[in-house]
């Protein structure tokens, strides 16, 4: 069975922060965040809001499903990637479940931080080809506001607060994921982290920390690499590629990516600088822009690539 995408809903907070809003609160400049990361803005939940992630995943979710023209009834499973969960245990997807009213099938979390859609969007396909489900929501919800640390300006100045979803439907075996990859290296674990609220079982949660020359660096390579590998892997090459949807972190790597890998401005999505970094929420997100710019035709071959903490990385091609 071929695993196709019906609809494609996101969510994001009202609020807008500008770069200028940024600089009352940390020593930094608008023209420093716009040069070094292209961000000009992001969507932050006001504090005192009592939506959590499941929220914004369910209200994603709820308007993918419109758009495929799904009821709760329809949906048998549920997979949320994010990396500040409504609650330590149970997943968020179980909460997001509840609240969309669906009573079938299975709701579980991934956490692979920034490619955590590529590798849910990689399960729900593997569990459709199998039988095992006909309609899954893939879904990334980040609160990140509540996790940052705000007196860190390495940090603070990227992220942003966003959800994203899809329905992932049994289709033709000629549409929908044609291959998937999913990498990561463990080694590299101390770059990007988030300690769990009350110190986990690891040391007591001060926010967000990130080496970003290293992350820049891991980024710009592993997703090069990936996205041709994958390409290769299923008989095909860049030039067969006619849209490649990146996680959005920061404009000079997607430049870097796209200069390594000769894409021209218009096989790219980018919306970092109206969002900035929204984690797992990025992909789906950007491919929701991919749509409204008519970007989505039939036949066209679009790859998805995420990397982040982890180190984690991975690539869904898909035949749209
Ligand atoms: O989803 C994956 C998550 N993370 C990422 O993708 C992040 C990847 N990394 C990056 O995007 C970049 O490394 C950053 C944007 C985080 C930083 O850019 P950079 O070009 O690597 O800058 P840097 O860390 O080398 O810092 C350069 C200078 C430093 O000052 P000195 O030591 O040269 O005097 C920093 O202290 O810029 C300073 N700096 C800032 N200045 C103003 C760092 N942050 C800021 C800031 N405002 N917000």
């Amino acid at each position: 069975m071929g695993a196709v995408i019906r609809g494609i809903g996101v969510y994001y907070p009202d609020n807008i922060v500008t770069n200028a809003d940024i600089e009352k609160m940390v020593e930094t400049t608008d023209e420093w965040i716009t040069t070094r990361t292209g961000i000009r803005q992001r969507r932050l939940l006001p504090k005192d809001s009592p939506l959590m992630a499941s929220d914004f995943g369910t209200f994603a979710a709820k308007a993918a499903m419109d758009k495929a023209g799904m009821t709760a009834d329809d949906i048998d499973g549920i997979i949320c990637a994010n990396i500040n969960p409504d609650k330590q245990f149970p997943a968020t997807a179980c909460f997001i479940q509840a609240k969309l009213g669906v009573k079938n099938g299975f709701a579980f979390d991934v956490t692979a931080a920034c490619a955590g859609f590529v590798y849910a969007s990689n399960m729900a396909h593997l569990m459709i080809d199998a039988g095992q489900a006909k309609n899954v929501l893939v879904i990334g919800a980040e609160i990140l506001s509540r996790v940052l640390d705000w007196t860190d300006r390495n940090t603070c100045i990227l992220f942003g607060d966003a959800a994203g979803a899809v329905v992932f439907s049994q289709g033709p075996k000629d549409r929908g994921v044609i291959l998937s990859q999913m990498k990561s290296d463990g080694s590299q674990a101390d770059v990007l982290y988030l300690d769990c609220v009350g110190g986990g079982s690891s040391s007591a949660g001060k926010g967000m920390a990130m080496d970003g020359k290293q992350v820049f660096k891991a980024a710009v390579t592993e997703i090069a690499d990936i996205v041709k590998s994958t390409l290769a892997k299923a008989g095909l090459s860049l030039k067969d590629l006619d849209l490649l949807v990146i996680h959005q972190a920061n404009i000079r790597i997607l430049n870097a990516i796209a200069d390594k890998l000769e894409l021209p401005p218009e096989k790219m999505i980018i919306n970092v600088d109206r969002f900035g970094n929204t984690s797992s929420a990025s992909i789906p997100l950007a491919l929701h822009d991919a749509e409204s710019q008519g970007k989505l035709q039939p036949g066209k071959l679009v790859a998805l690539a995420g990397v982040g903490g982890g180190m984690s990385w991975g690539c869904n091609l898909l035949r749209w």
